[in-house]
């Protein structure tokens, strides 16, 4: 079992780890500093505003572990050089750890850590808001009524009552999705290679991939991304679903192929589009780019749309959620200092 190298030893006899602390935000530095606090870590927390990638990985010198964020690059080459420098624990501040090269991890014997869970209702919430949005055109009306413009025109949306809402993908986000639309009296059916009775005990059903695409009139991806779901909404796909059908991802960016998605808007058969995360978002998301031209010209496409509704990665982005990811990040970091191993850890062996 390895134990981190840098360490520190404190009055009180505890060893405390020295975390770099990557893709920080002033809200990161609050509720990781605050969670720091509250649980005793008494870990040395030191914030970069820096995204992790390989030029910024040597920052990490002199740490014990890096506490990294989705768009953080953590492919071998990165991982190789933080292993060169010290550093022992991986703590992820997400659920998804897609980015994470584990089988590098594992070679330089990395420990990788997760927040397995820390409020699957914020992002079901925030899909729902998506839907309802998308729907309803309040983003729309919201700034014509400011303006004056008390016209219904373009307005029209449809009753959620009695439509069909496709889930793909039945873990905690996609159930807590199912639970909040079946209060709207929709008819629920899922894909997922993984059944569960919750599904069924909330009225739903399971259905093939084809049945859920040919029969749904709003399709919610909630599948982490894998080999197997990356692109999994193609042109084909798209194809197979209703005509007007709307397609909502809170996700990740790559499990929809982006140019089948223009291309689908284009001919019309896309109705409305949600999307919450973006294939290549990492060079455009939580950063304030309003003063600059986006290069990315399949995202920019992406915005001329009038039935497309983007948000920035915001789905987890609640109080709740925030705090529960801080904590679950600081007891992954104590557990390591204590045992050598943390509360969620990830391994290539663990998802064999
Ligand atoms: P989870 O692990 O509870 O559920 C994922 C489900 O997807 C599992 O039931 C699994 O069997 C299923 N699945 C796997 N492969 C599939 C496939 N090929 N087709 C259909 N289903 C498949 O994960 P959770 O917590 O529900 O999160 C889902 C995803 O949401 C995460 O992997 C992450 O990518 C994303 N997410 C997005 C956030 C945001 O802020 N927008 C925040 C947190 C998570």
């Amino acid at each position: 079992m390895l134990m981190p190298v840098n360490k520190v030893l404190t009055n009180d006899w505890r060893f405390i780890l020295r975390v770099a602390v990557f893709s920080t935000h002033n809200y990161d530095r609050n509720f990781l500093s605050r969670a720091n606090t509250v649980l005793n870590g008494g870990h040395d927390l030191q914030f970069f505003e820096a995204k992790l990638n390989e030029h910024s990985a040597a920052l990490a010198t002199g740490h014990d572990a890096i506490c990294a964020f989705v768009n953080d690059q953590l492919g071998r080459e990165v991982l190789e050089i933080l292993a060169a420098n010290g550093i022992r624990l991986i703590a992820l501040r997400s659920a998804g750890f897609n980015h994470v090269d584990l089988e590098a991890a594992r070679d330089l014997e990395l420990a990788v850590a997760r927040v397995p869970a820390y409020s699957p209702e914020a992002i079901a919430e925030h899909t729902v808001a998506l839907i309802l949005s998308l729907n309803r055109k309040t983003h729309k009306a919201y700034a014509r009524v400011r303006e004056g413009n008390f016209a219904l025109e373009g307005l029209l949306g449809f009753d959620l009552y009695g439509r069909t809402i496709g889930i793909i993908g039945t873990g905690k986000i996609g159930l807590s999705v199912a639970r909040i639309m079946c209060g709207f009296g929709c008819r629920i059916i899922a894909f997922d290679p993984q059944r569960t009775v919750e599904l069924k005990e909330l009225g739903g059903s399971y259905c093939d991939m084809q049945a859920l695409l040919a029969s749904s009139d709003i399709i919610s991806l909630h599948c982490p991304l894998t080999p197997a779901t990356h692109h999994l909404i193609d042109a084909e796909a798209i194809d197979q679903m209703k005509p007007g059908v709307m397609l909502i991802n809170t996700s990740r960016g790559a499990v929809v192929d982006a140019t089948a998605l223009i291309a689908g808007l284009k001919a019309g058969k896309l109705g409305h589009v949600g999307l919450d995360v973006y294939e290549e978002e990492g060079d455009l998301f939580f950063e304030n780019l309003s003063d600059k031209m986006i290069q990315d010209d399949v995202f920019a496409r992406l915005l001329t749309f009038p039935n497309v509704l983007i948000t920035a990665h915001q789905g987890f982005f609640t109080r709740e959620a925030m705090s529960a990811i801080a904590e679950t990040t600081i007891d992954n970091i104590s557990s390591y200092e204590r045992t050598g191993s943390a509360s969620y850890p990830v391994s290539i062996e663990r998802l064999a």
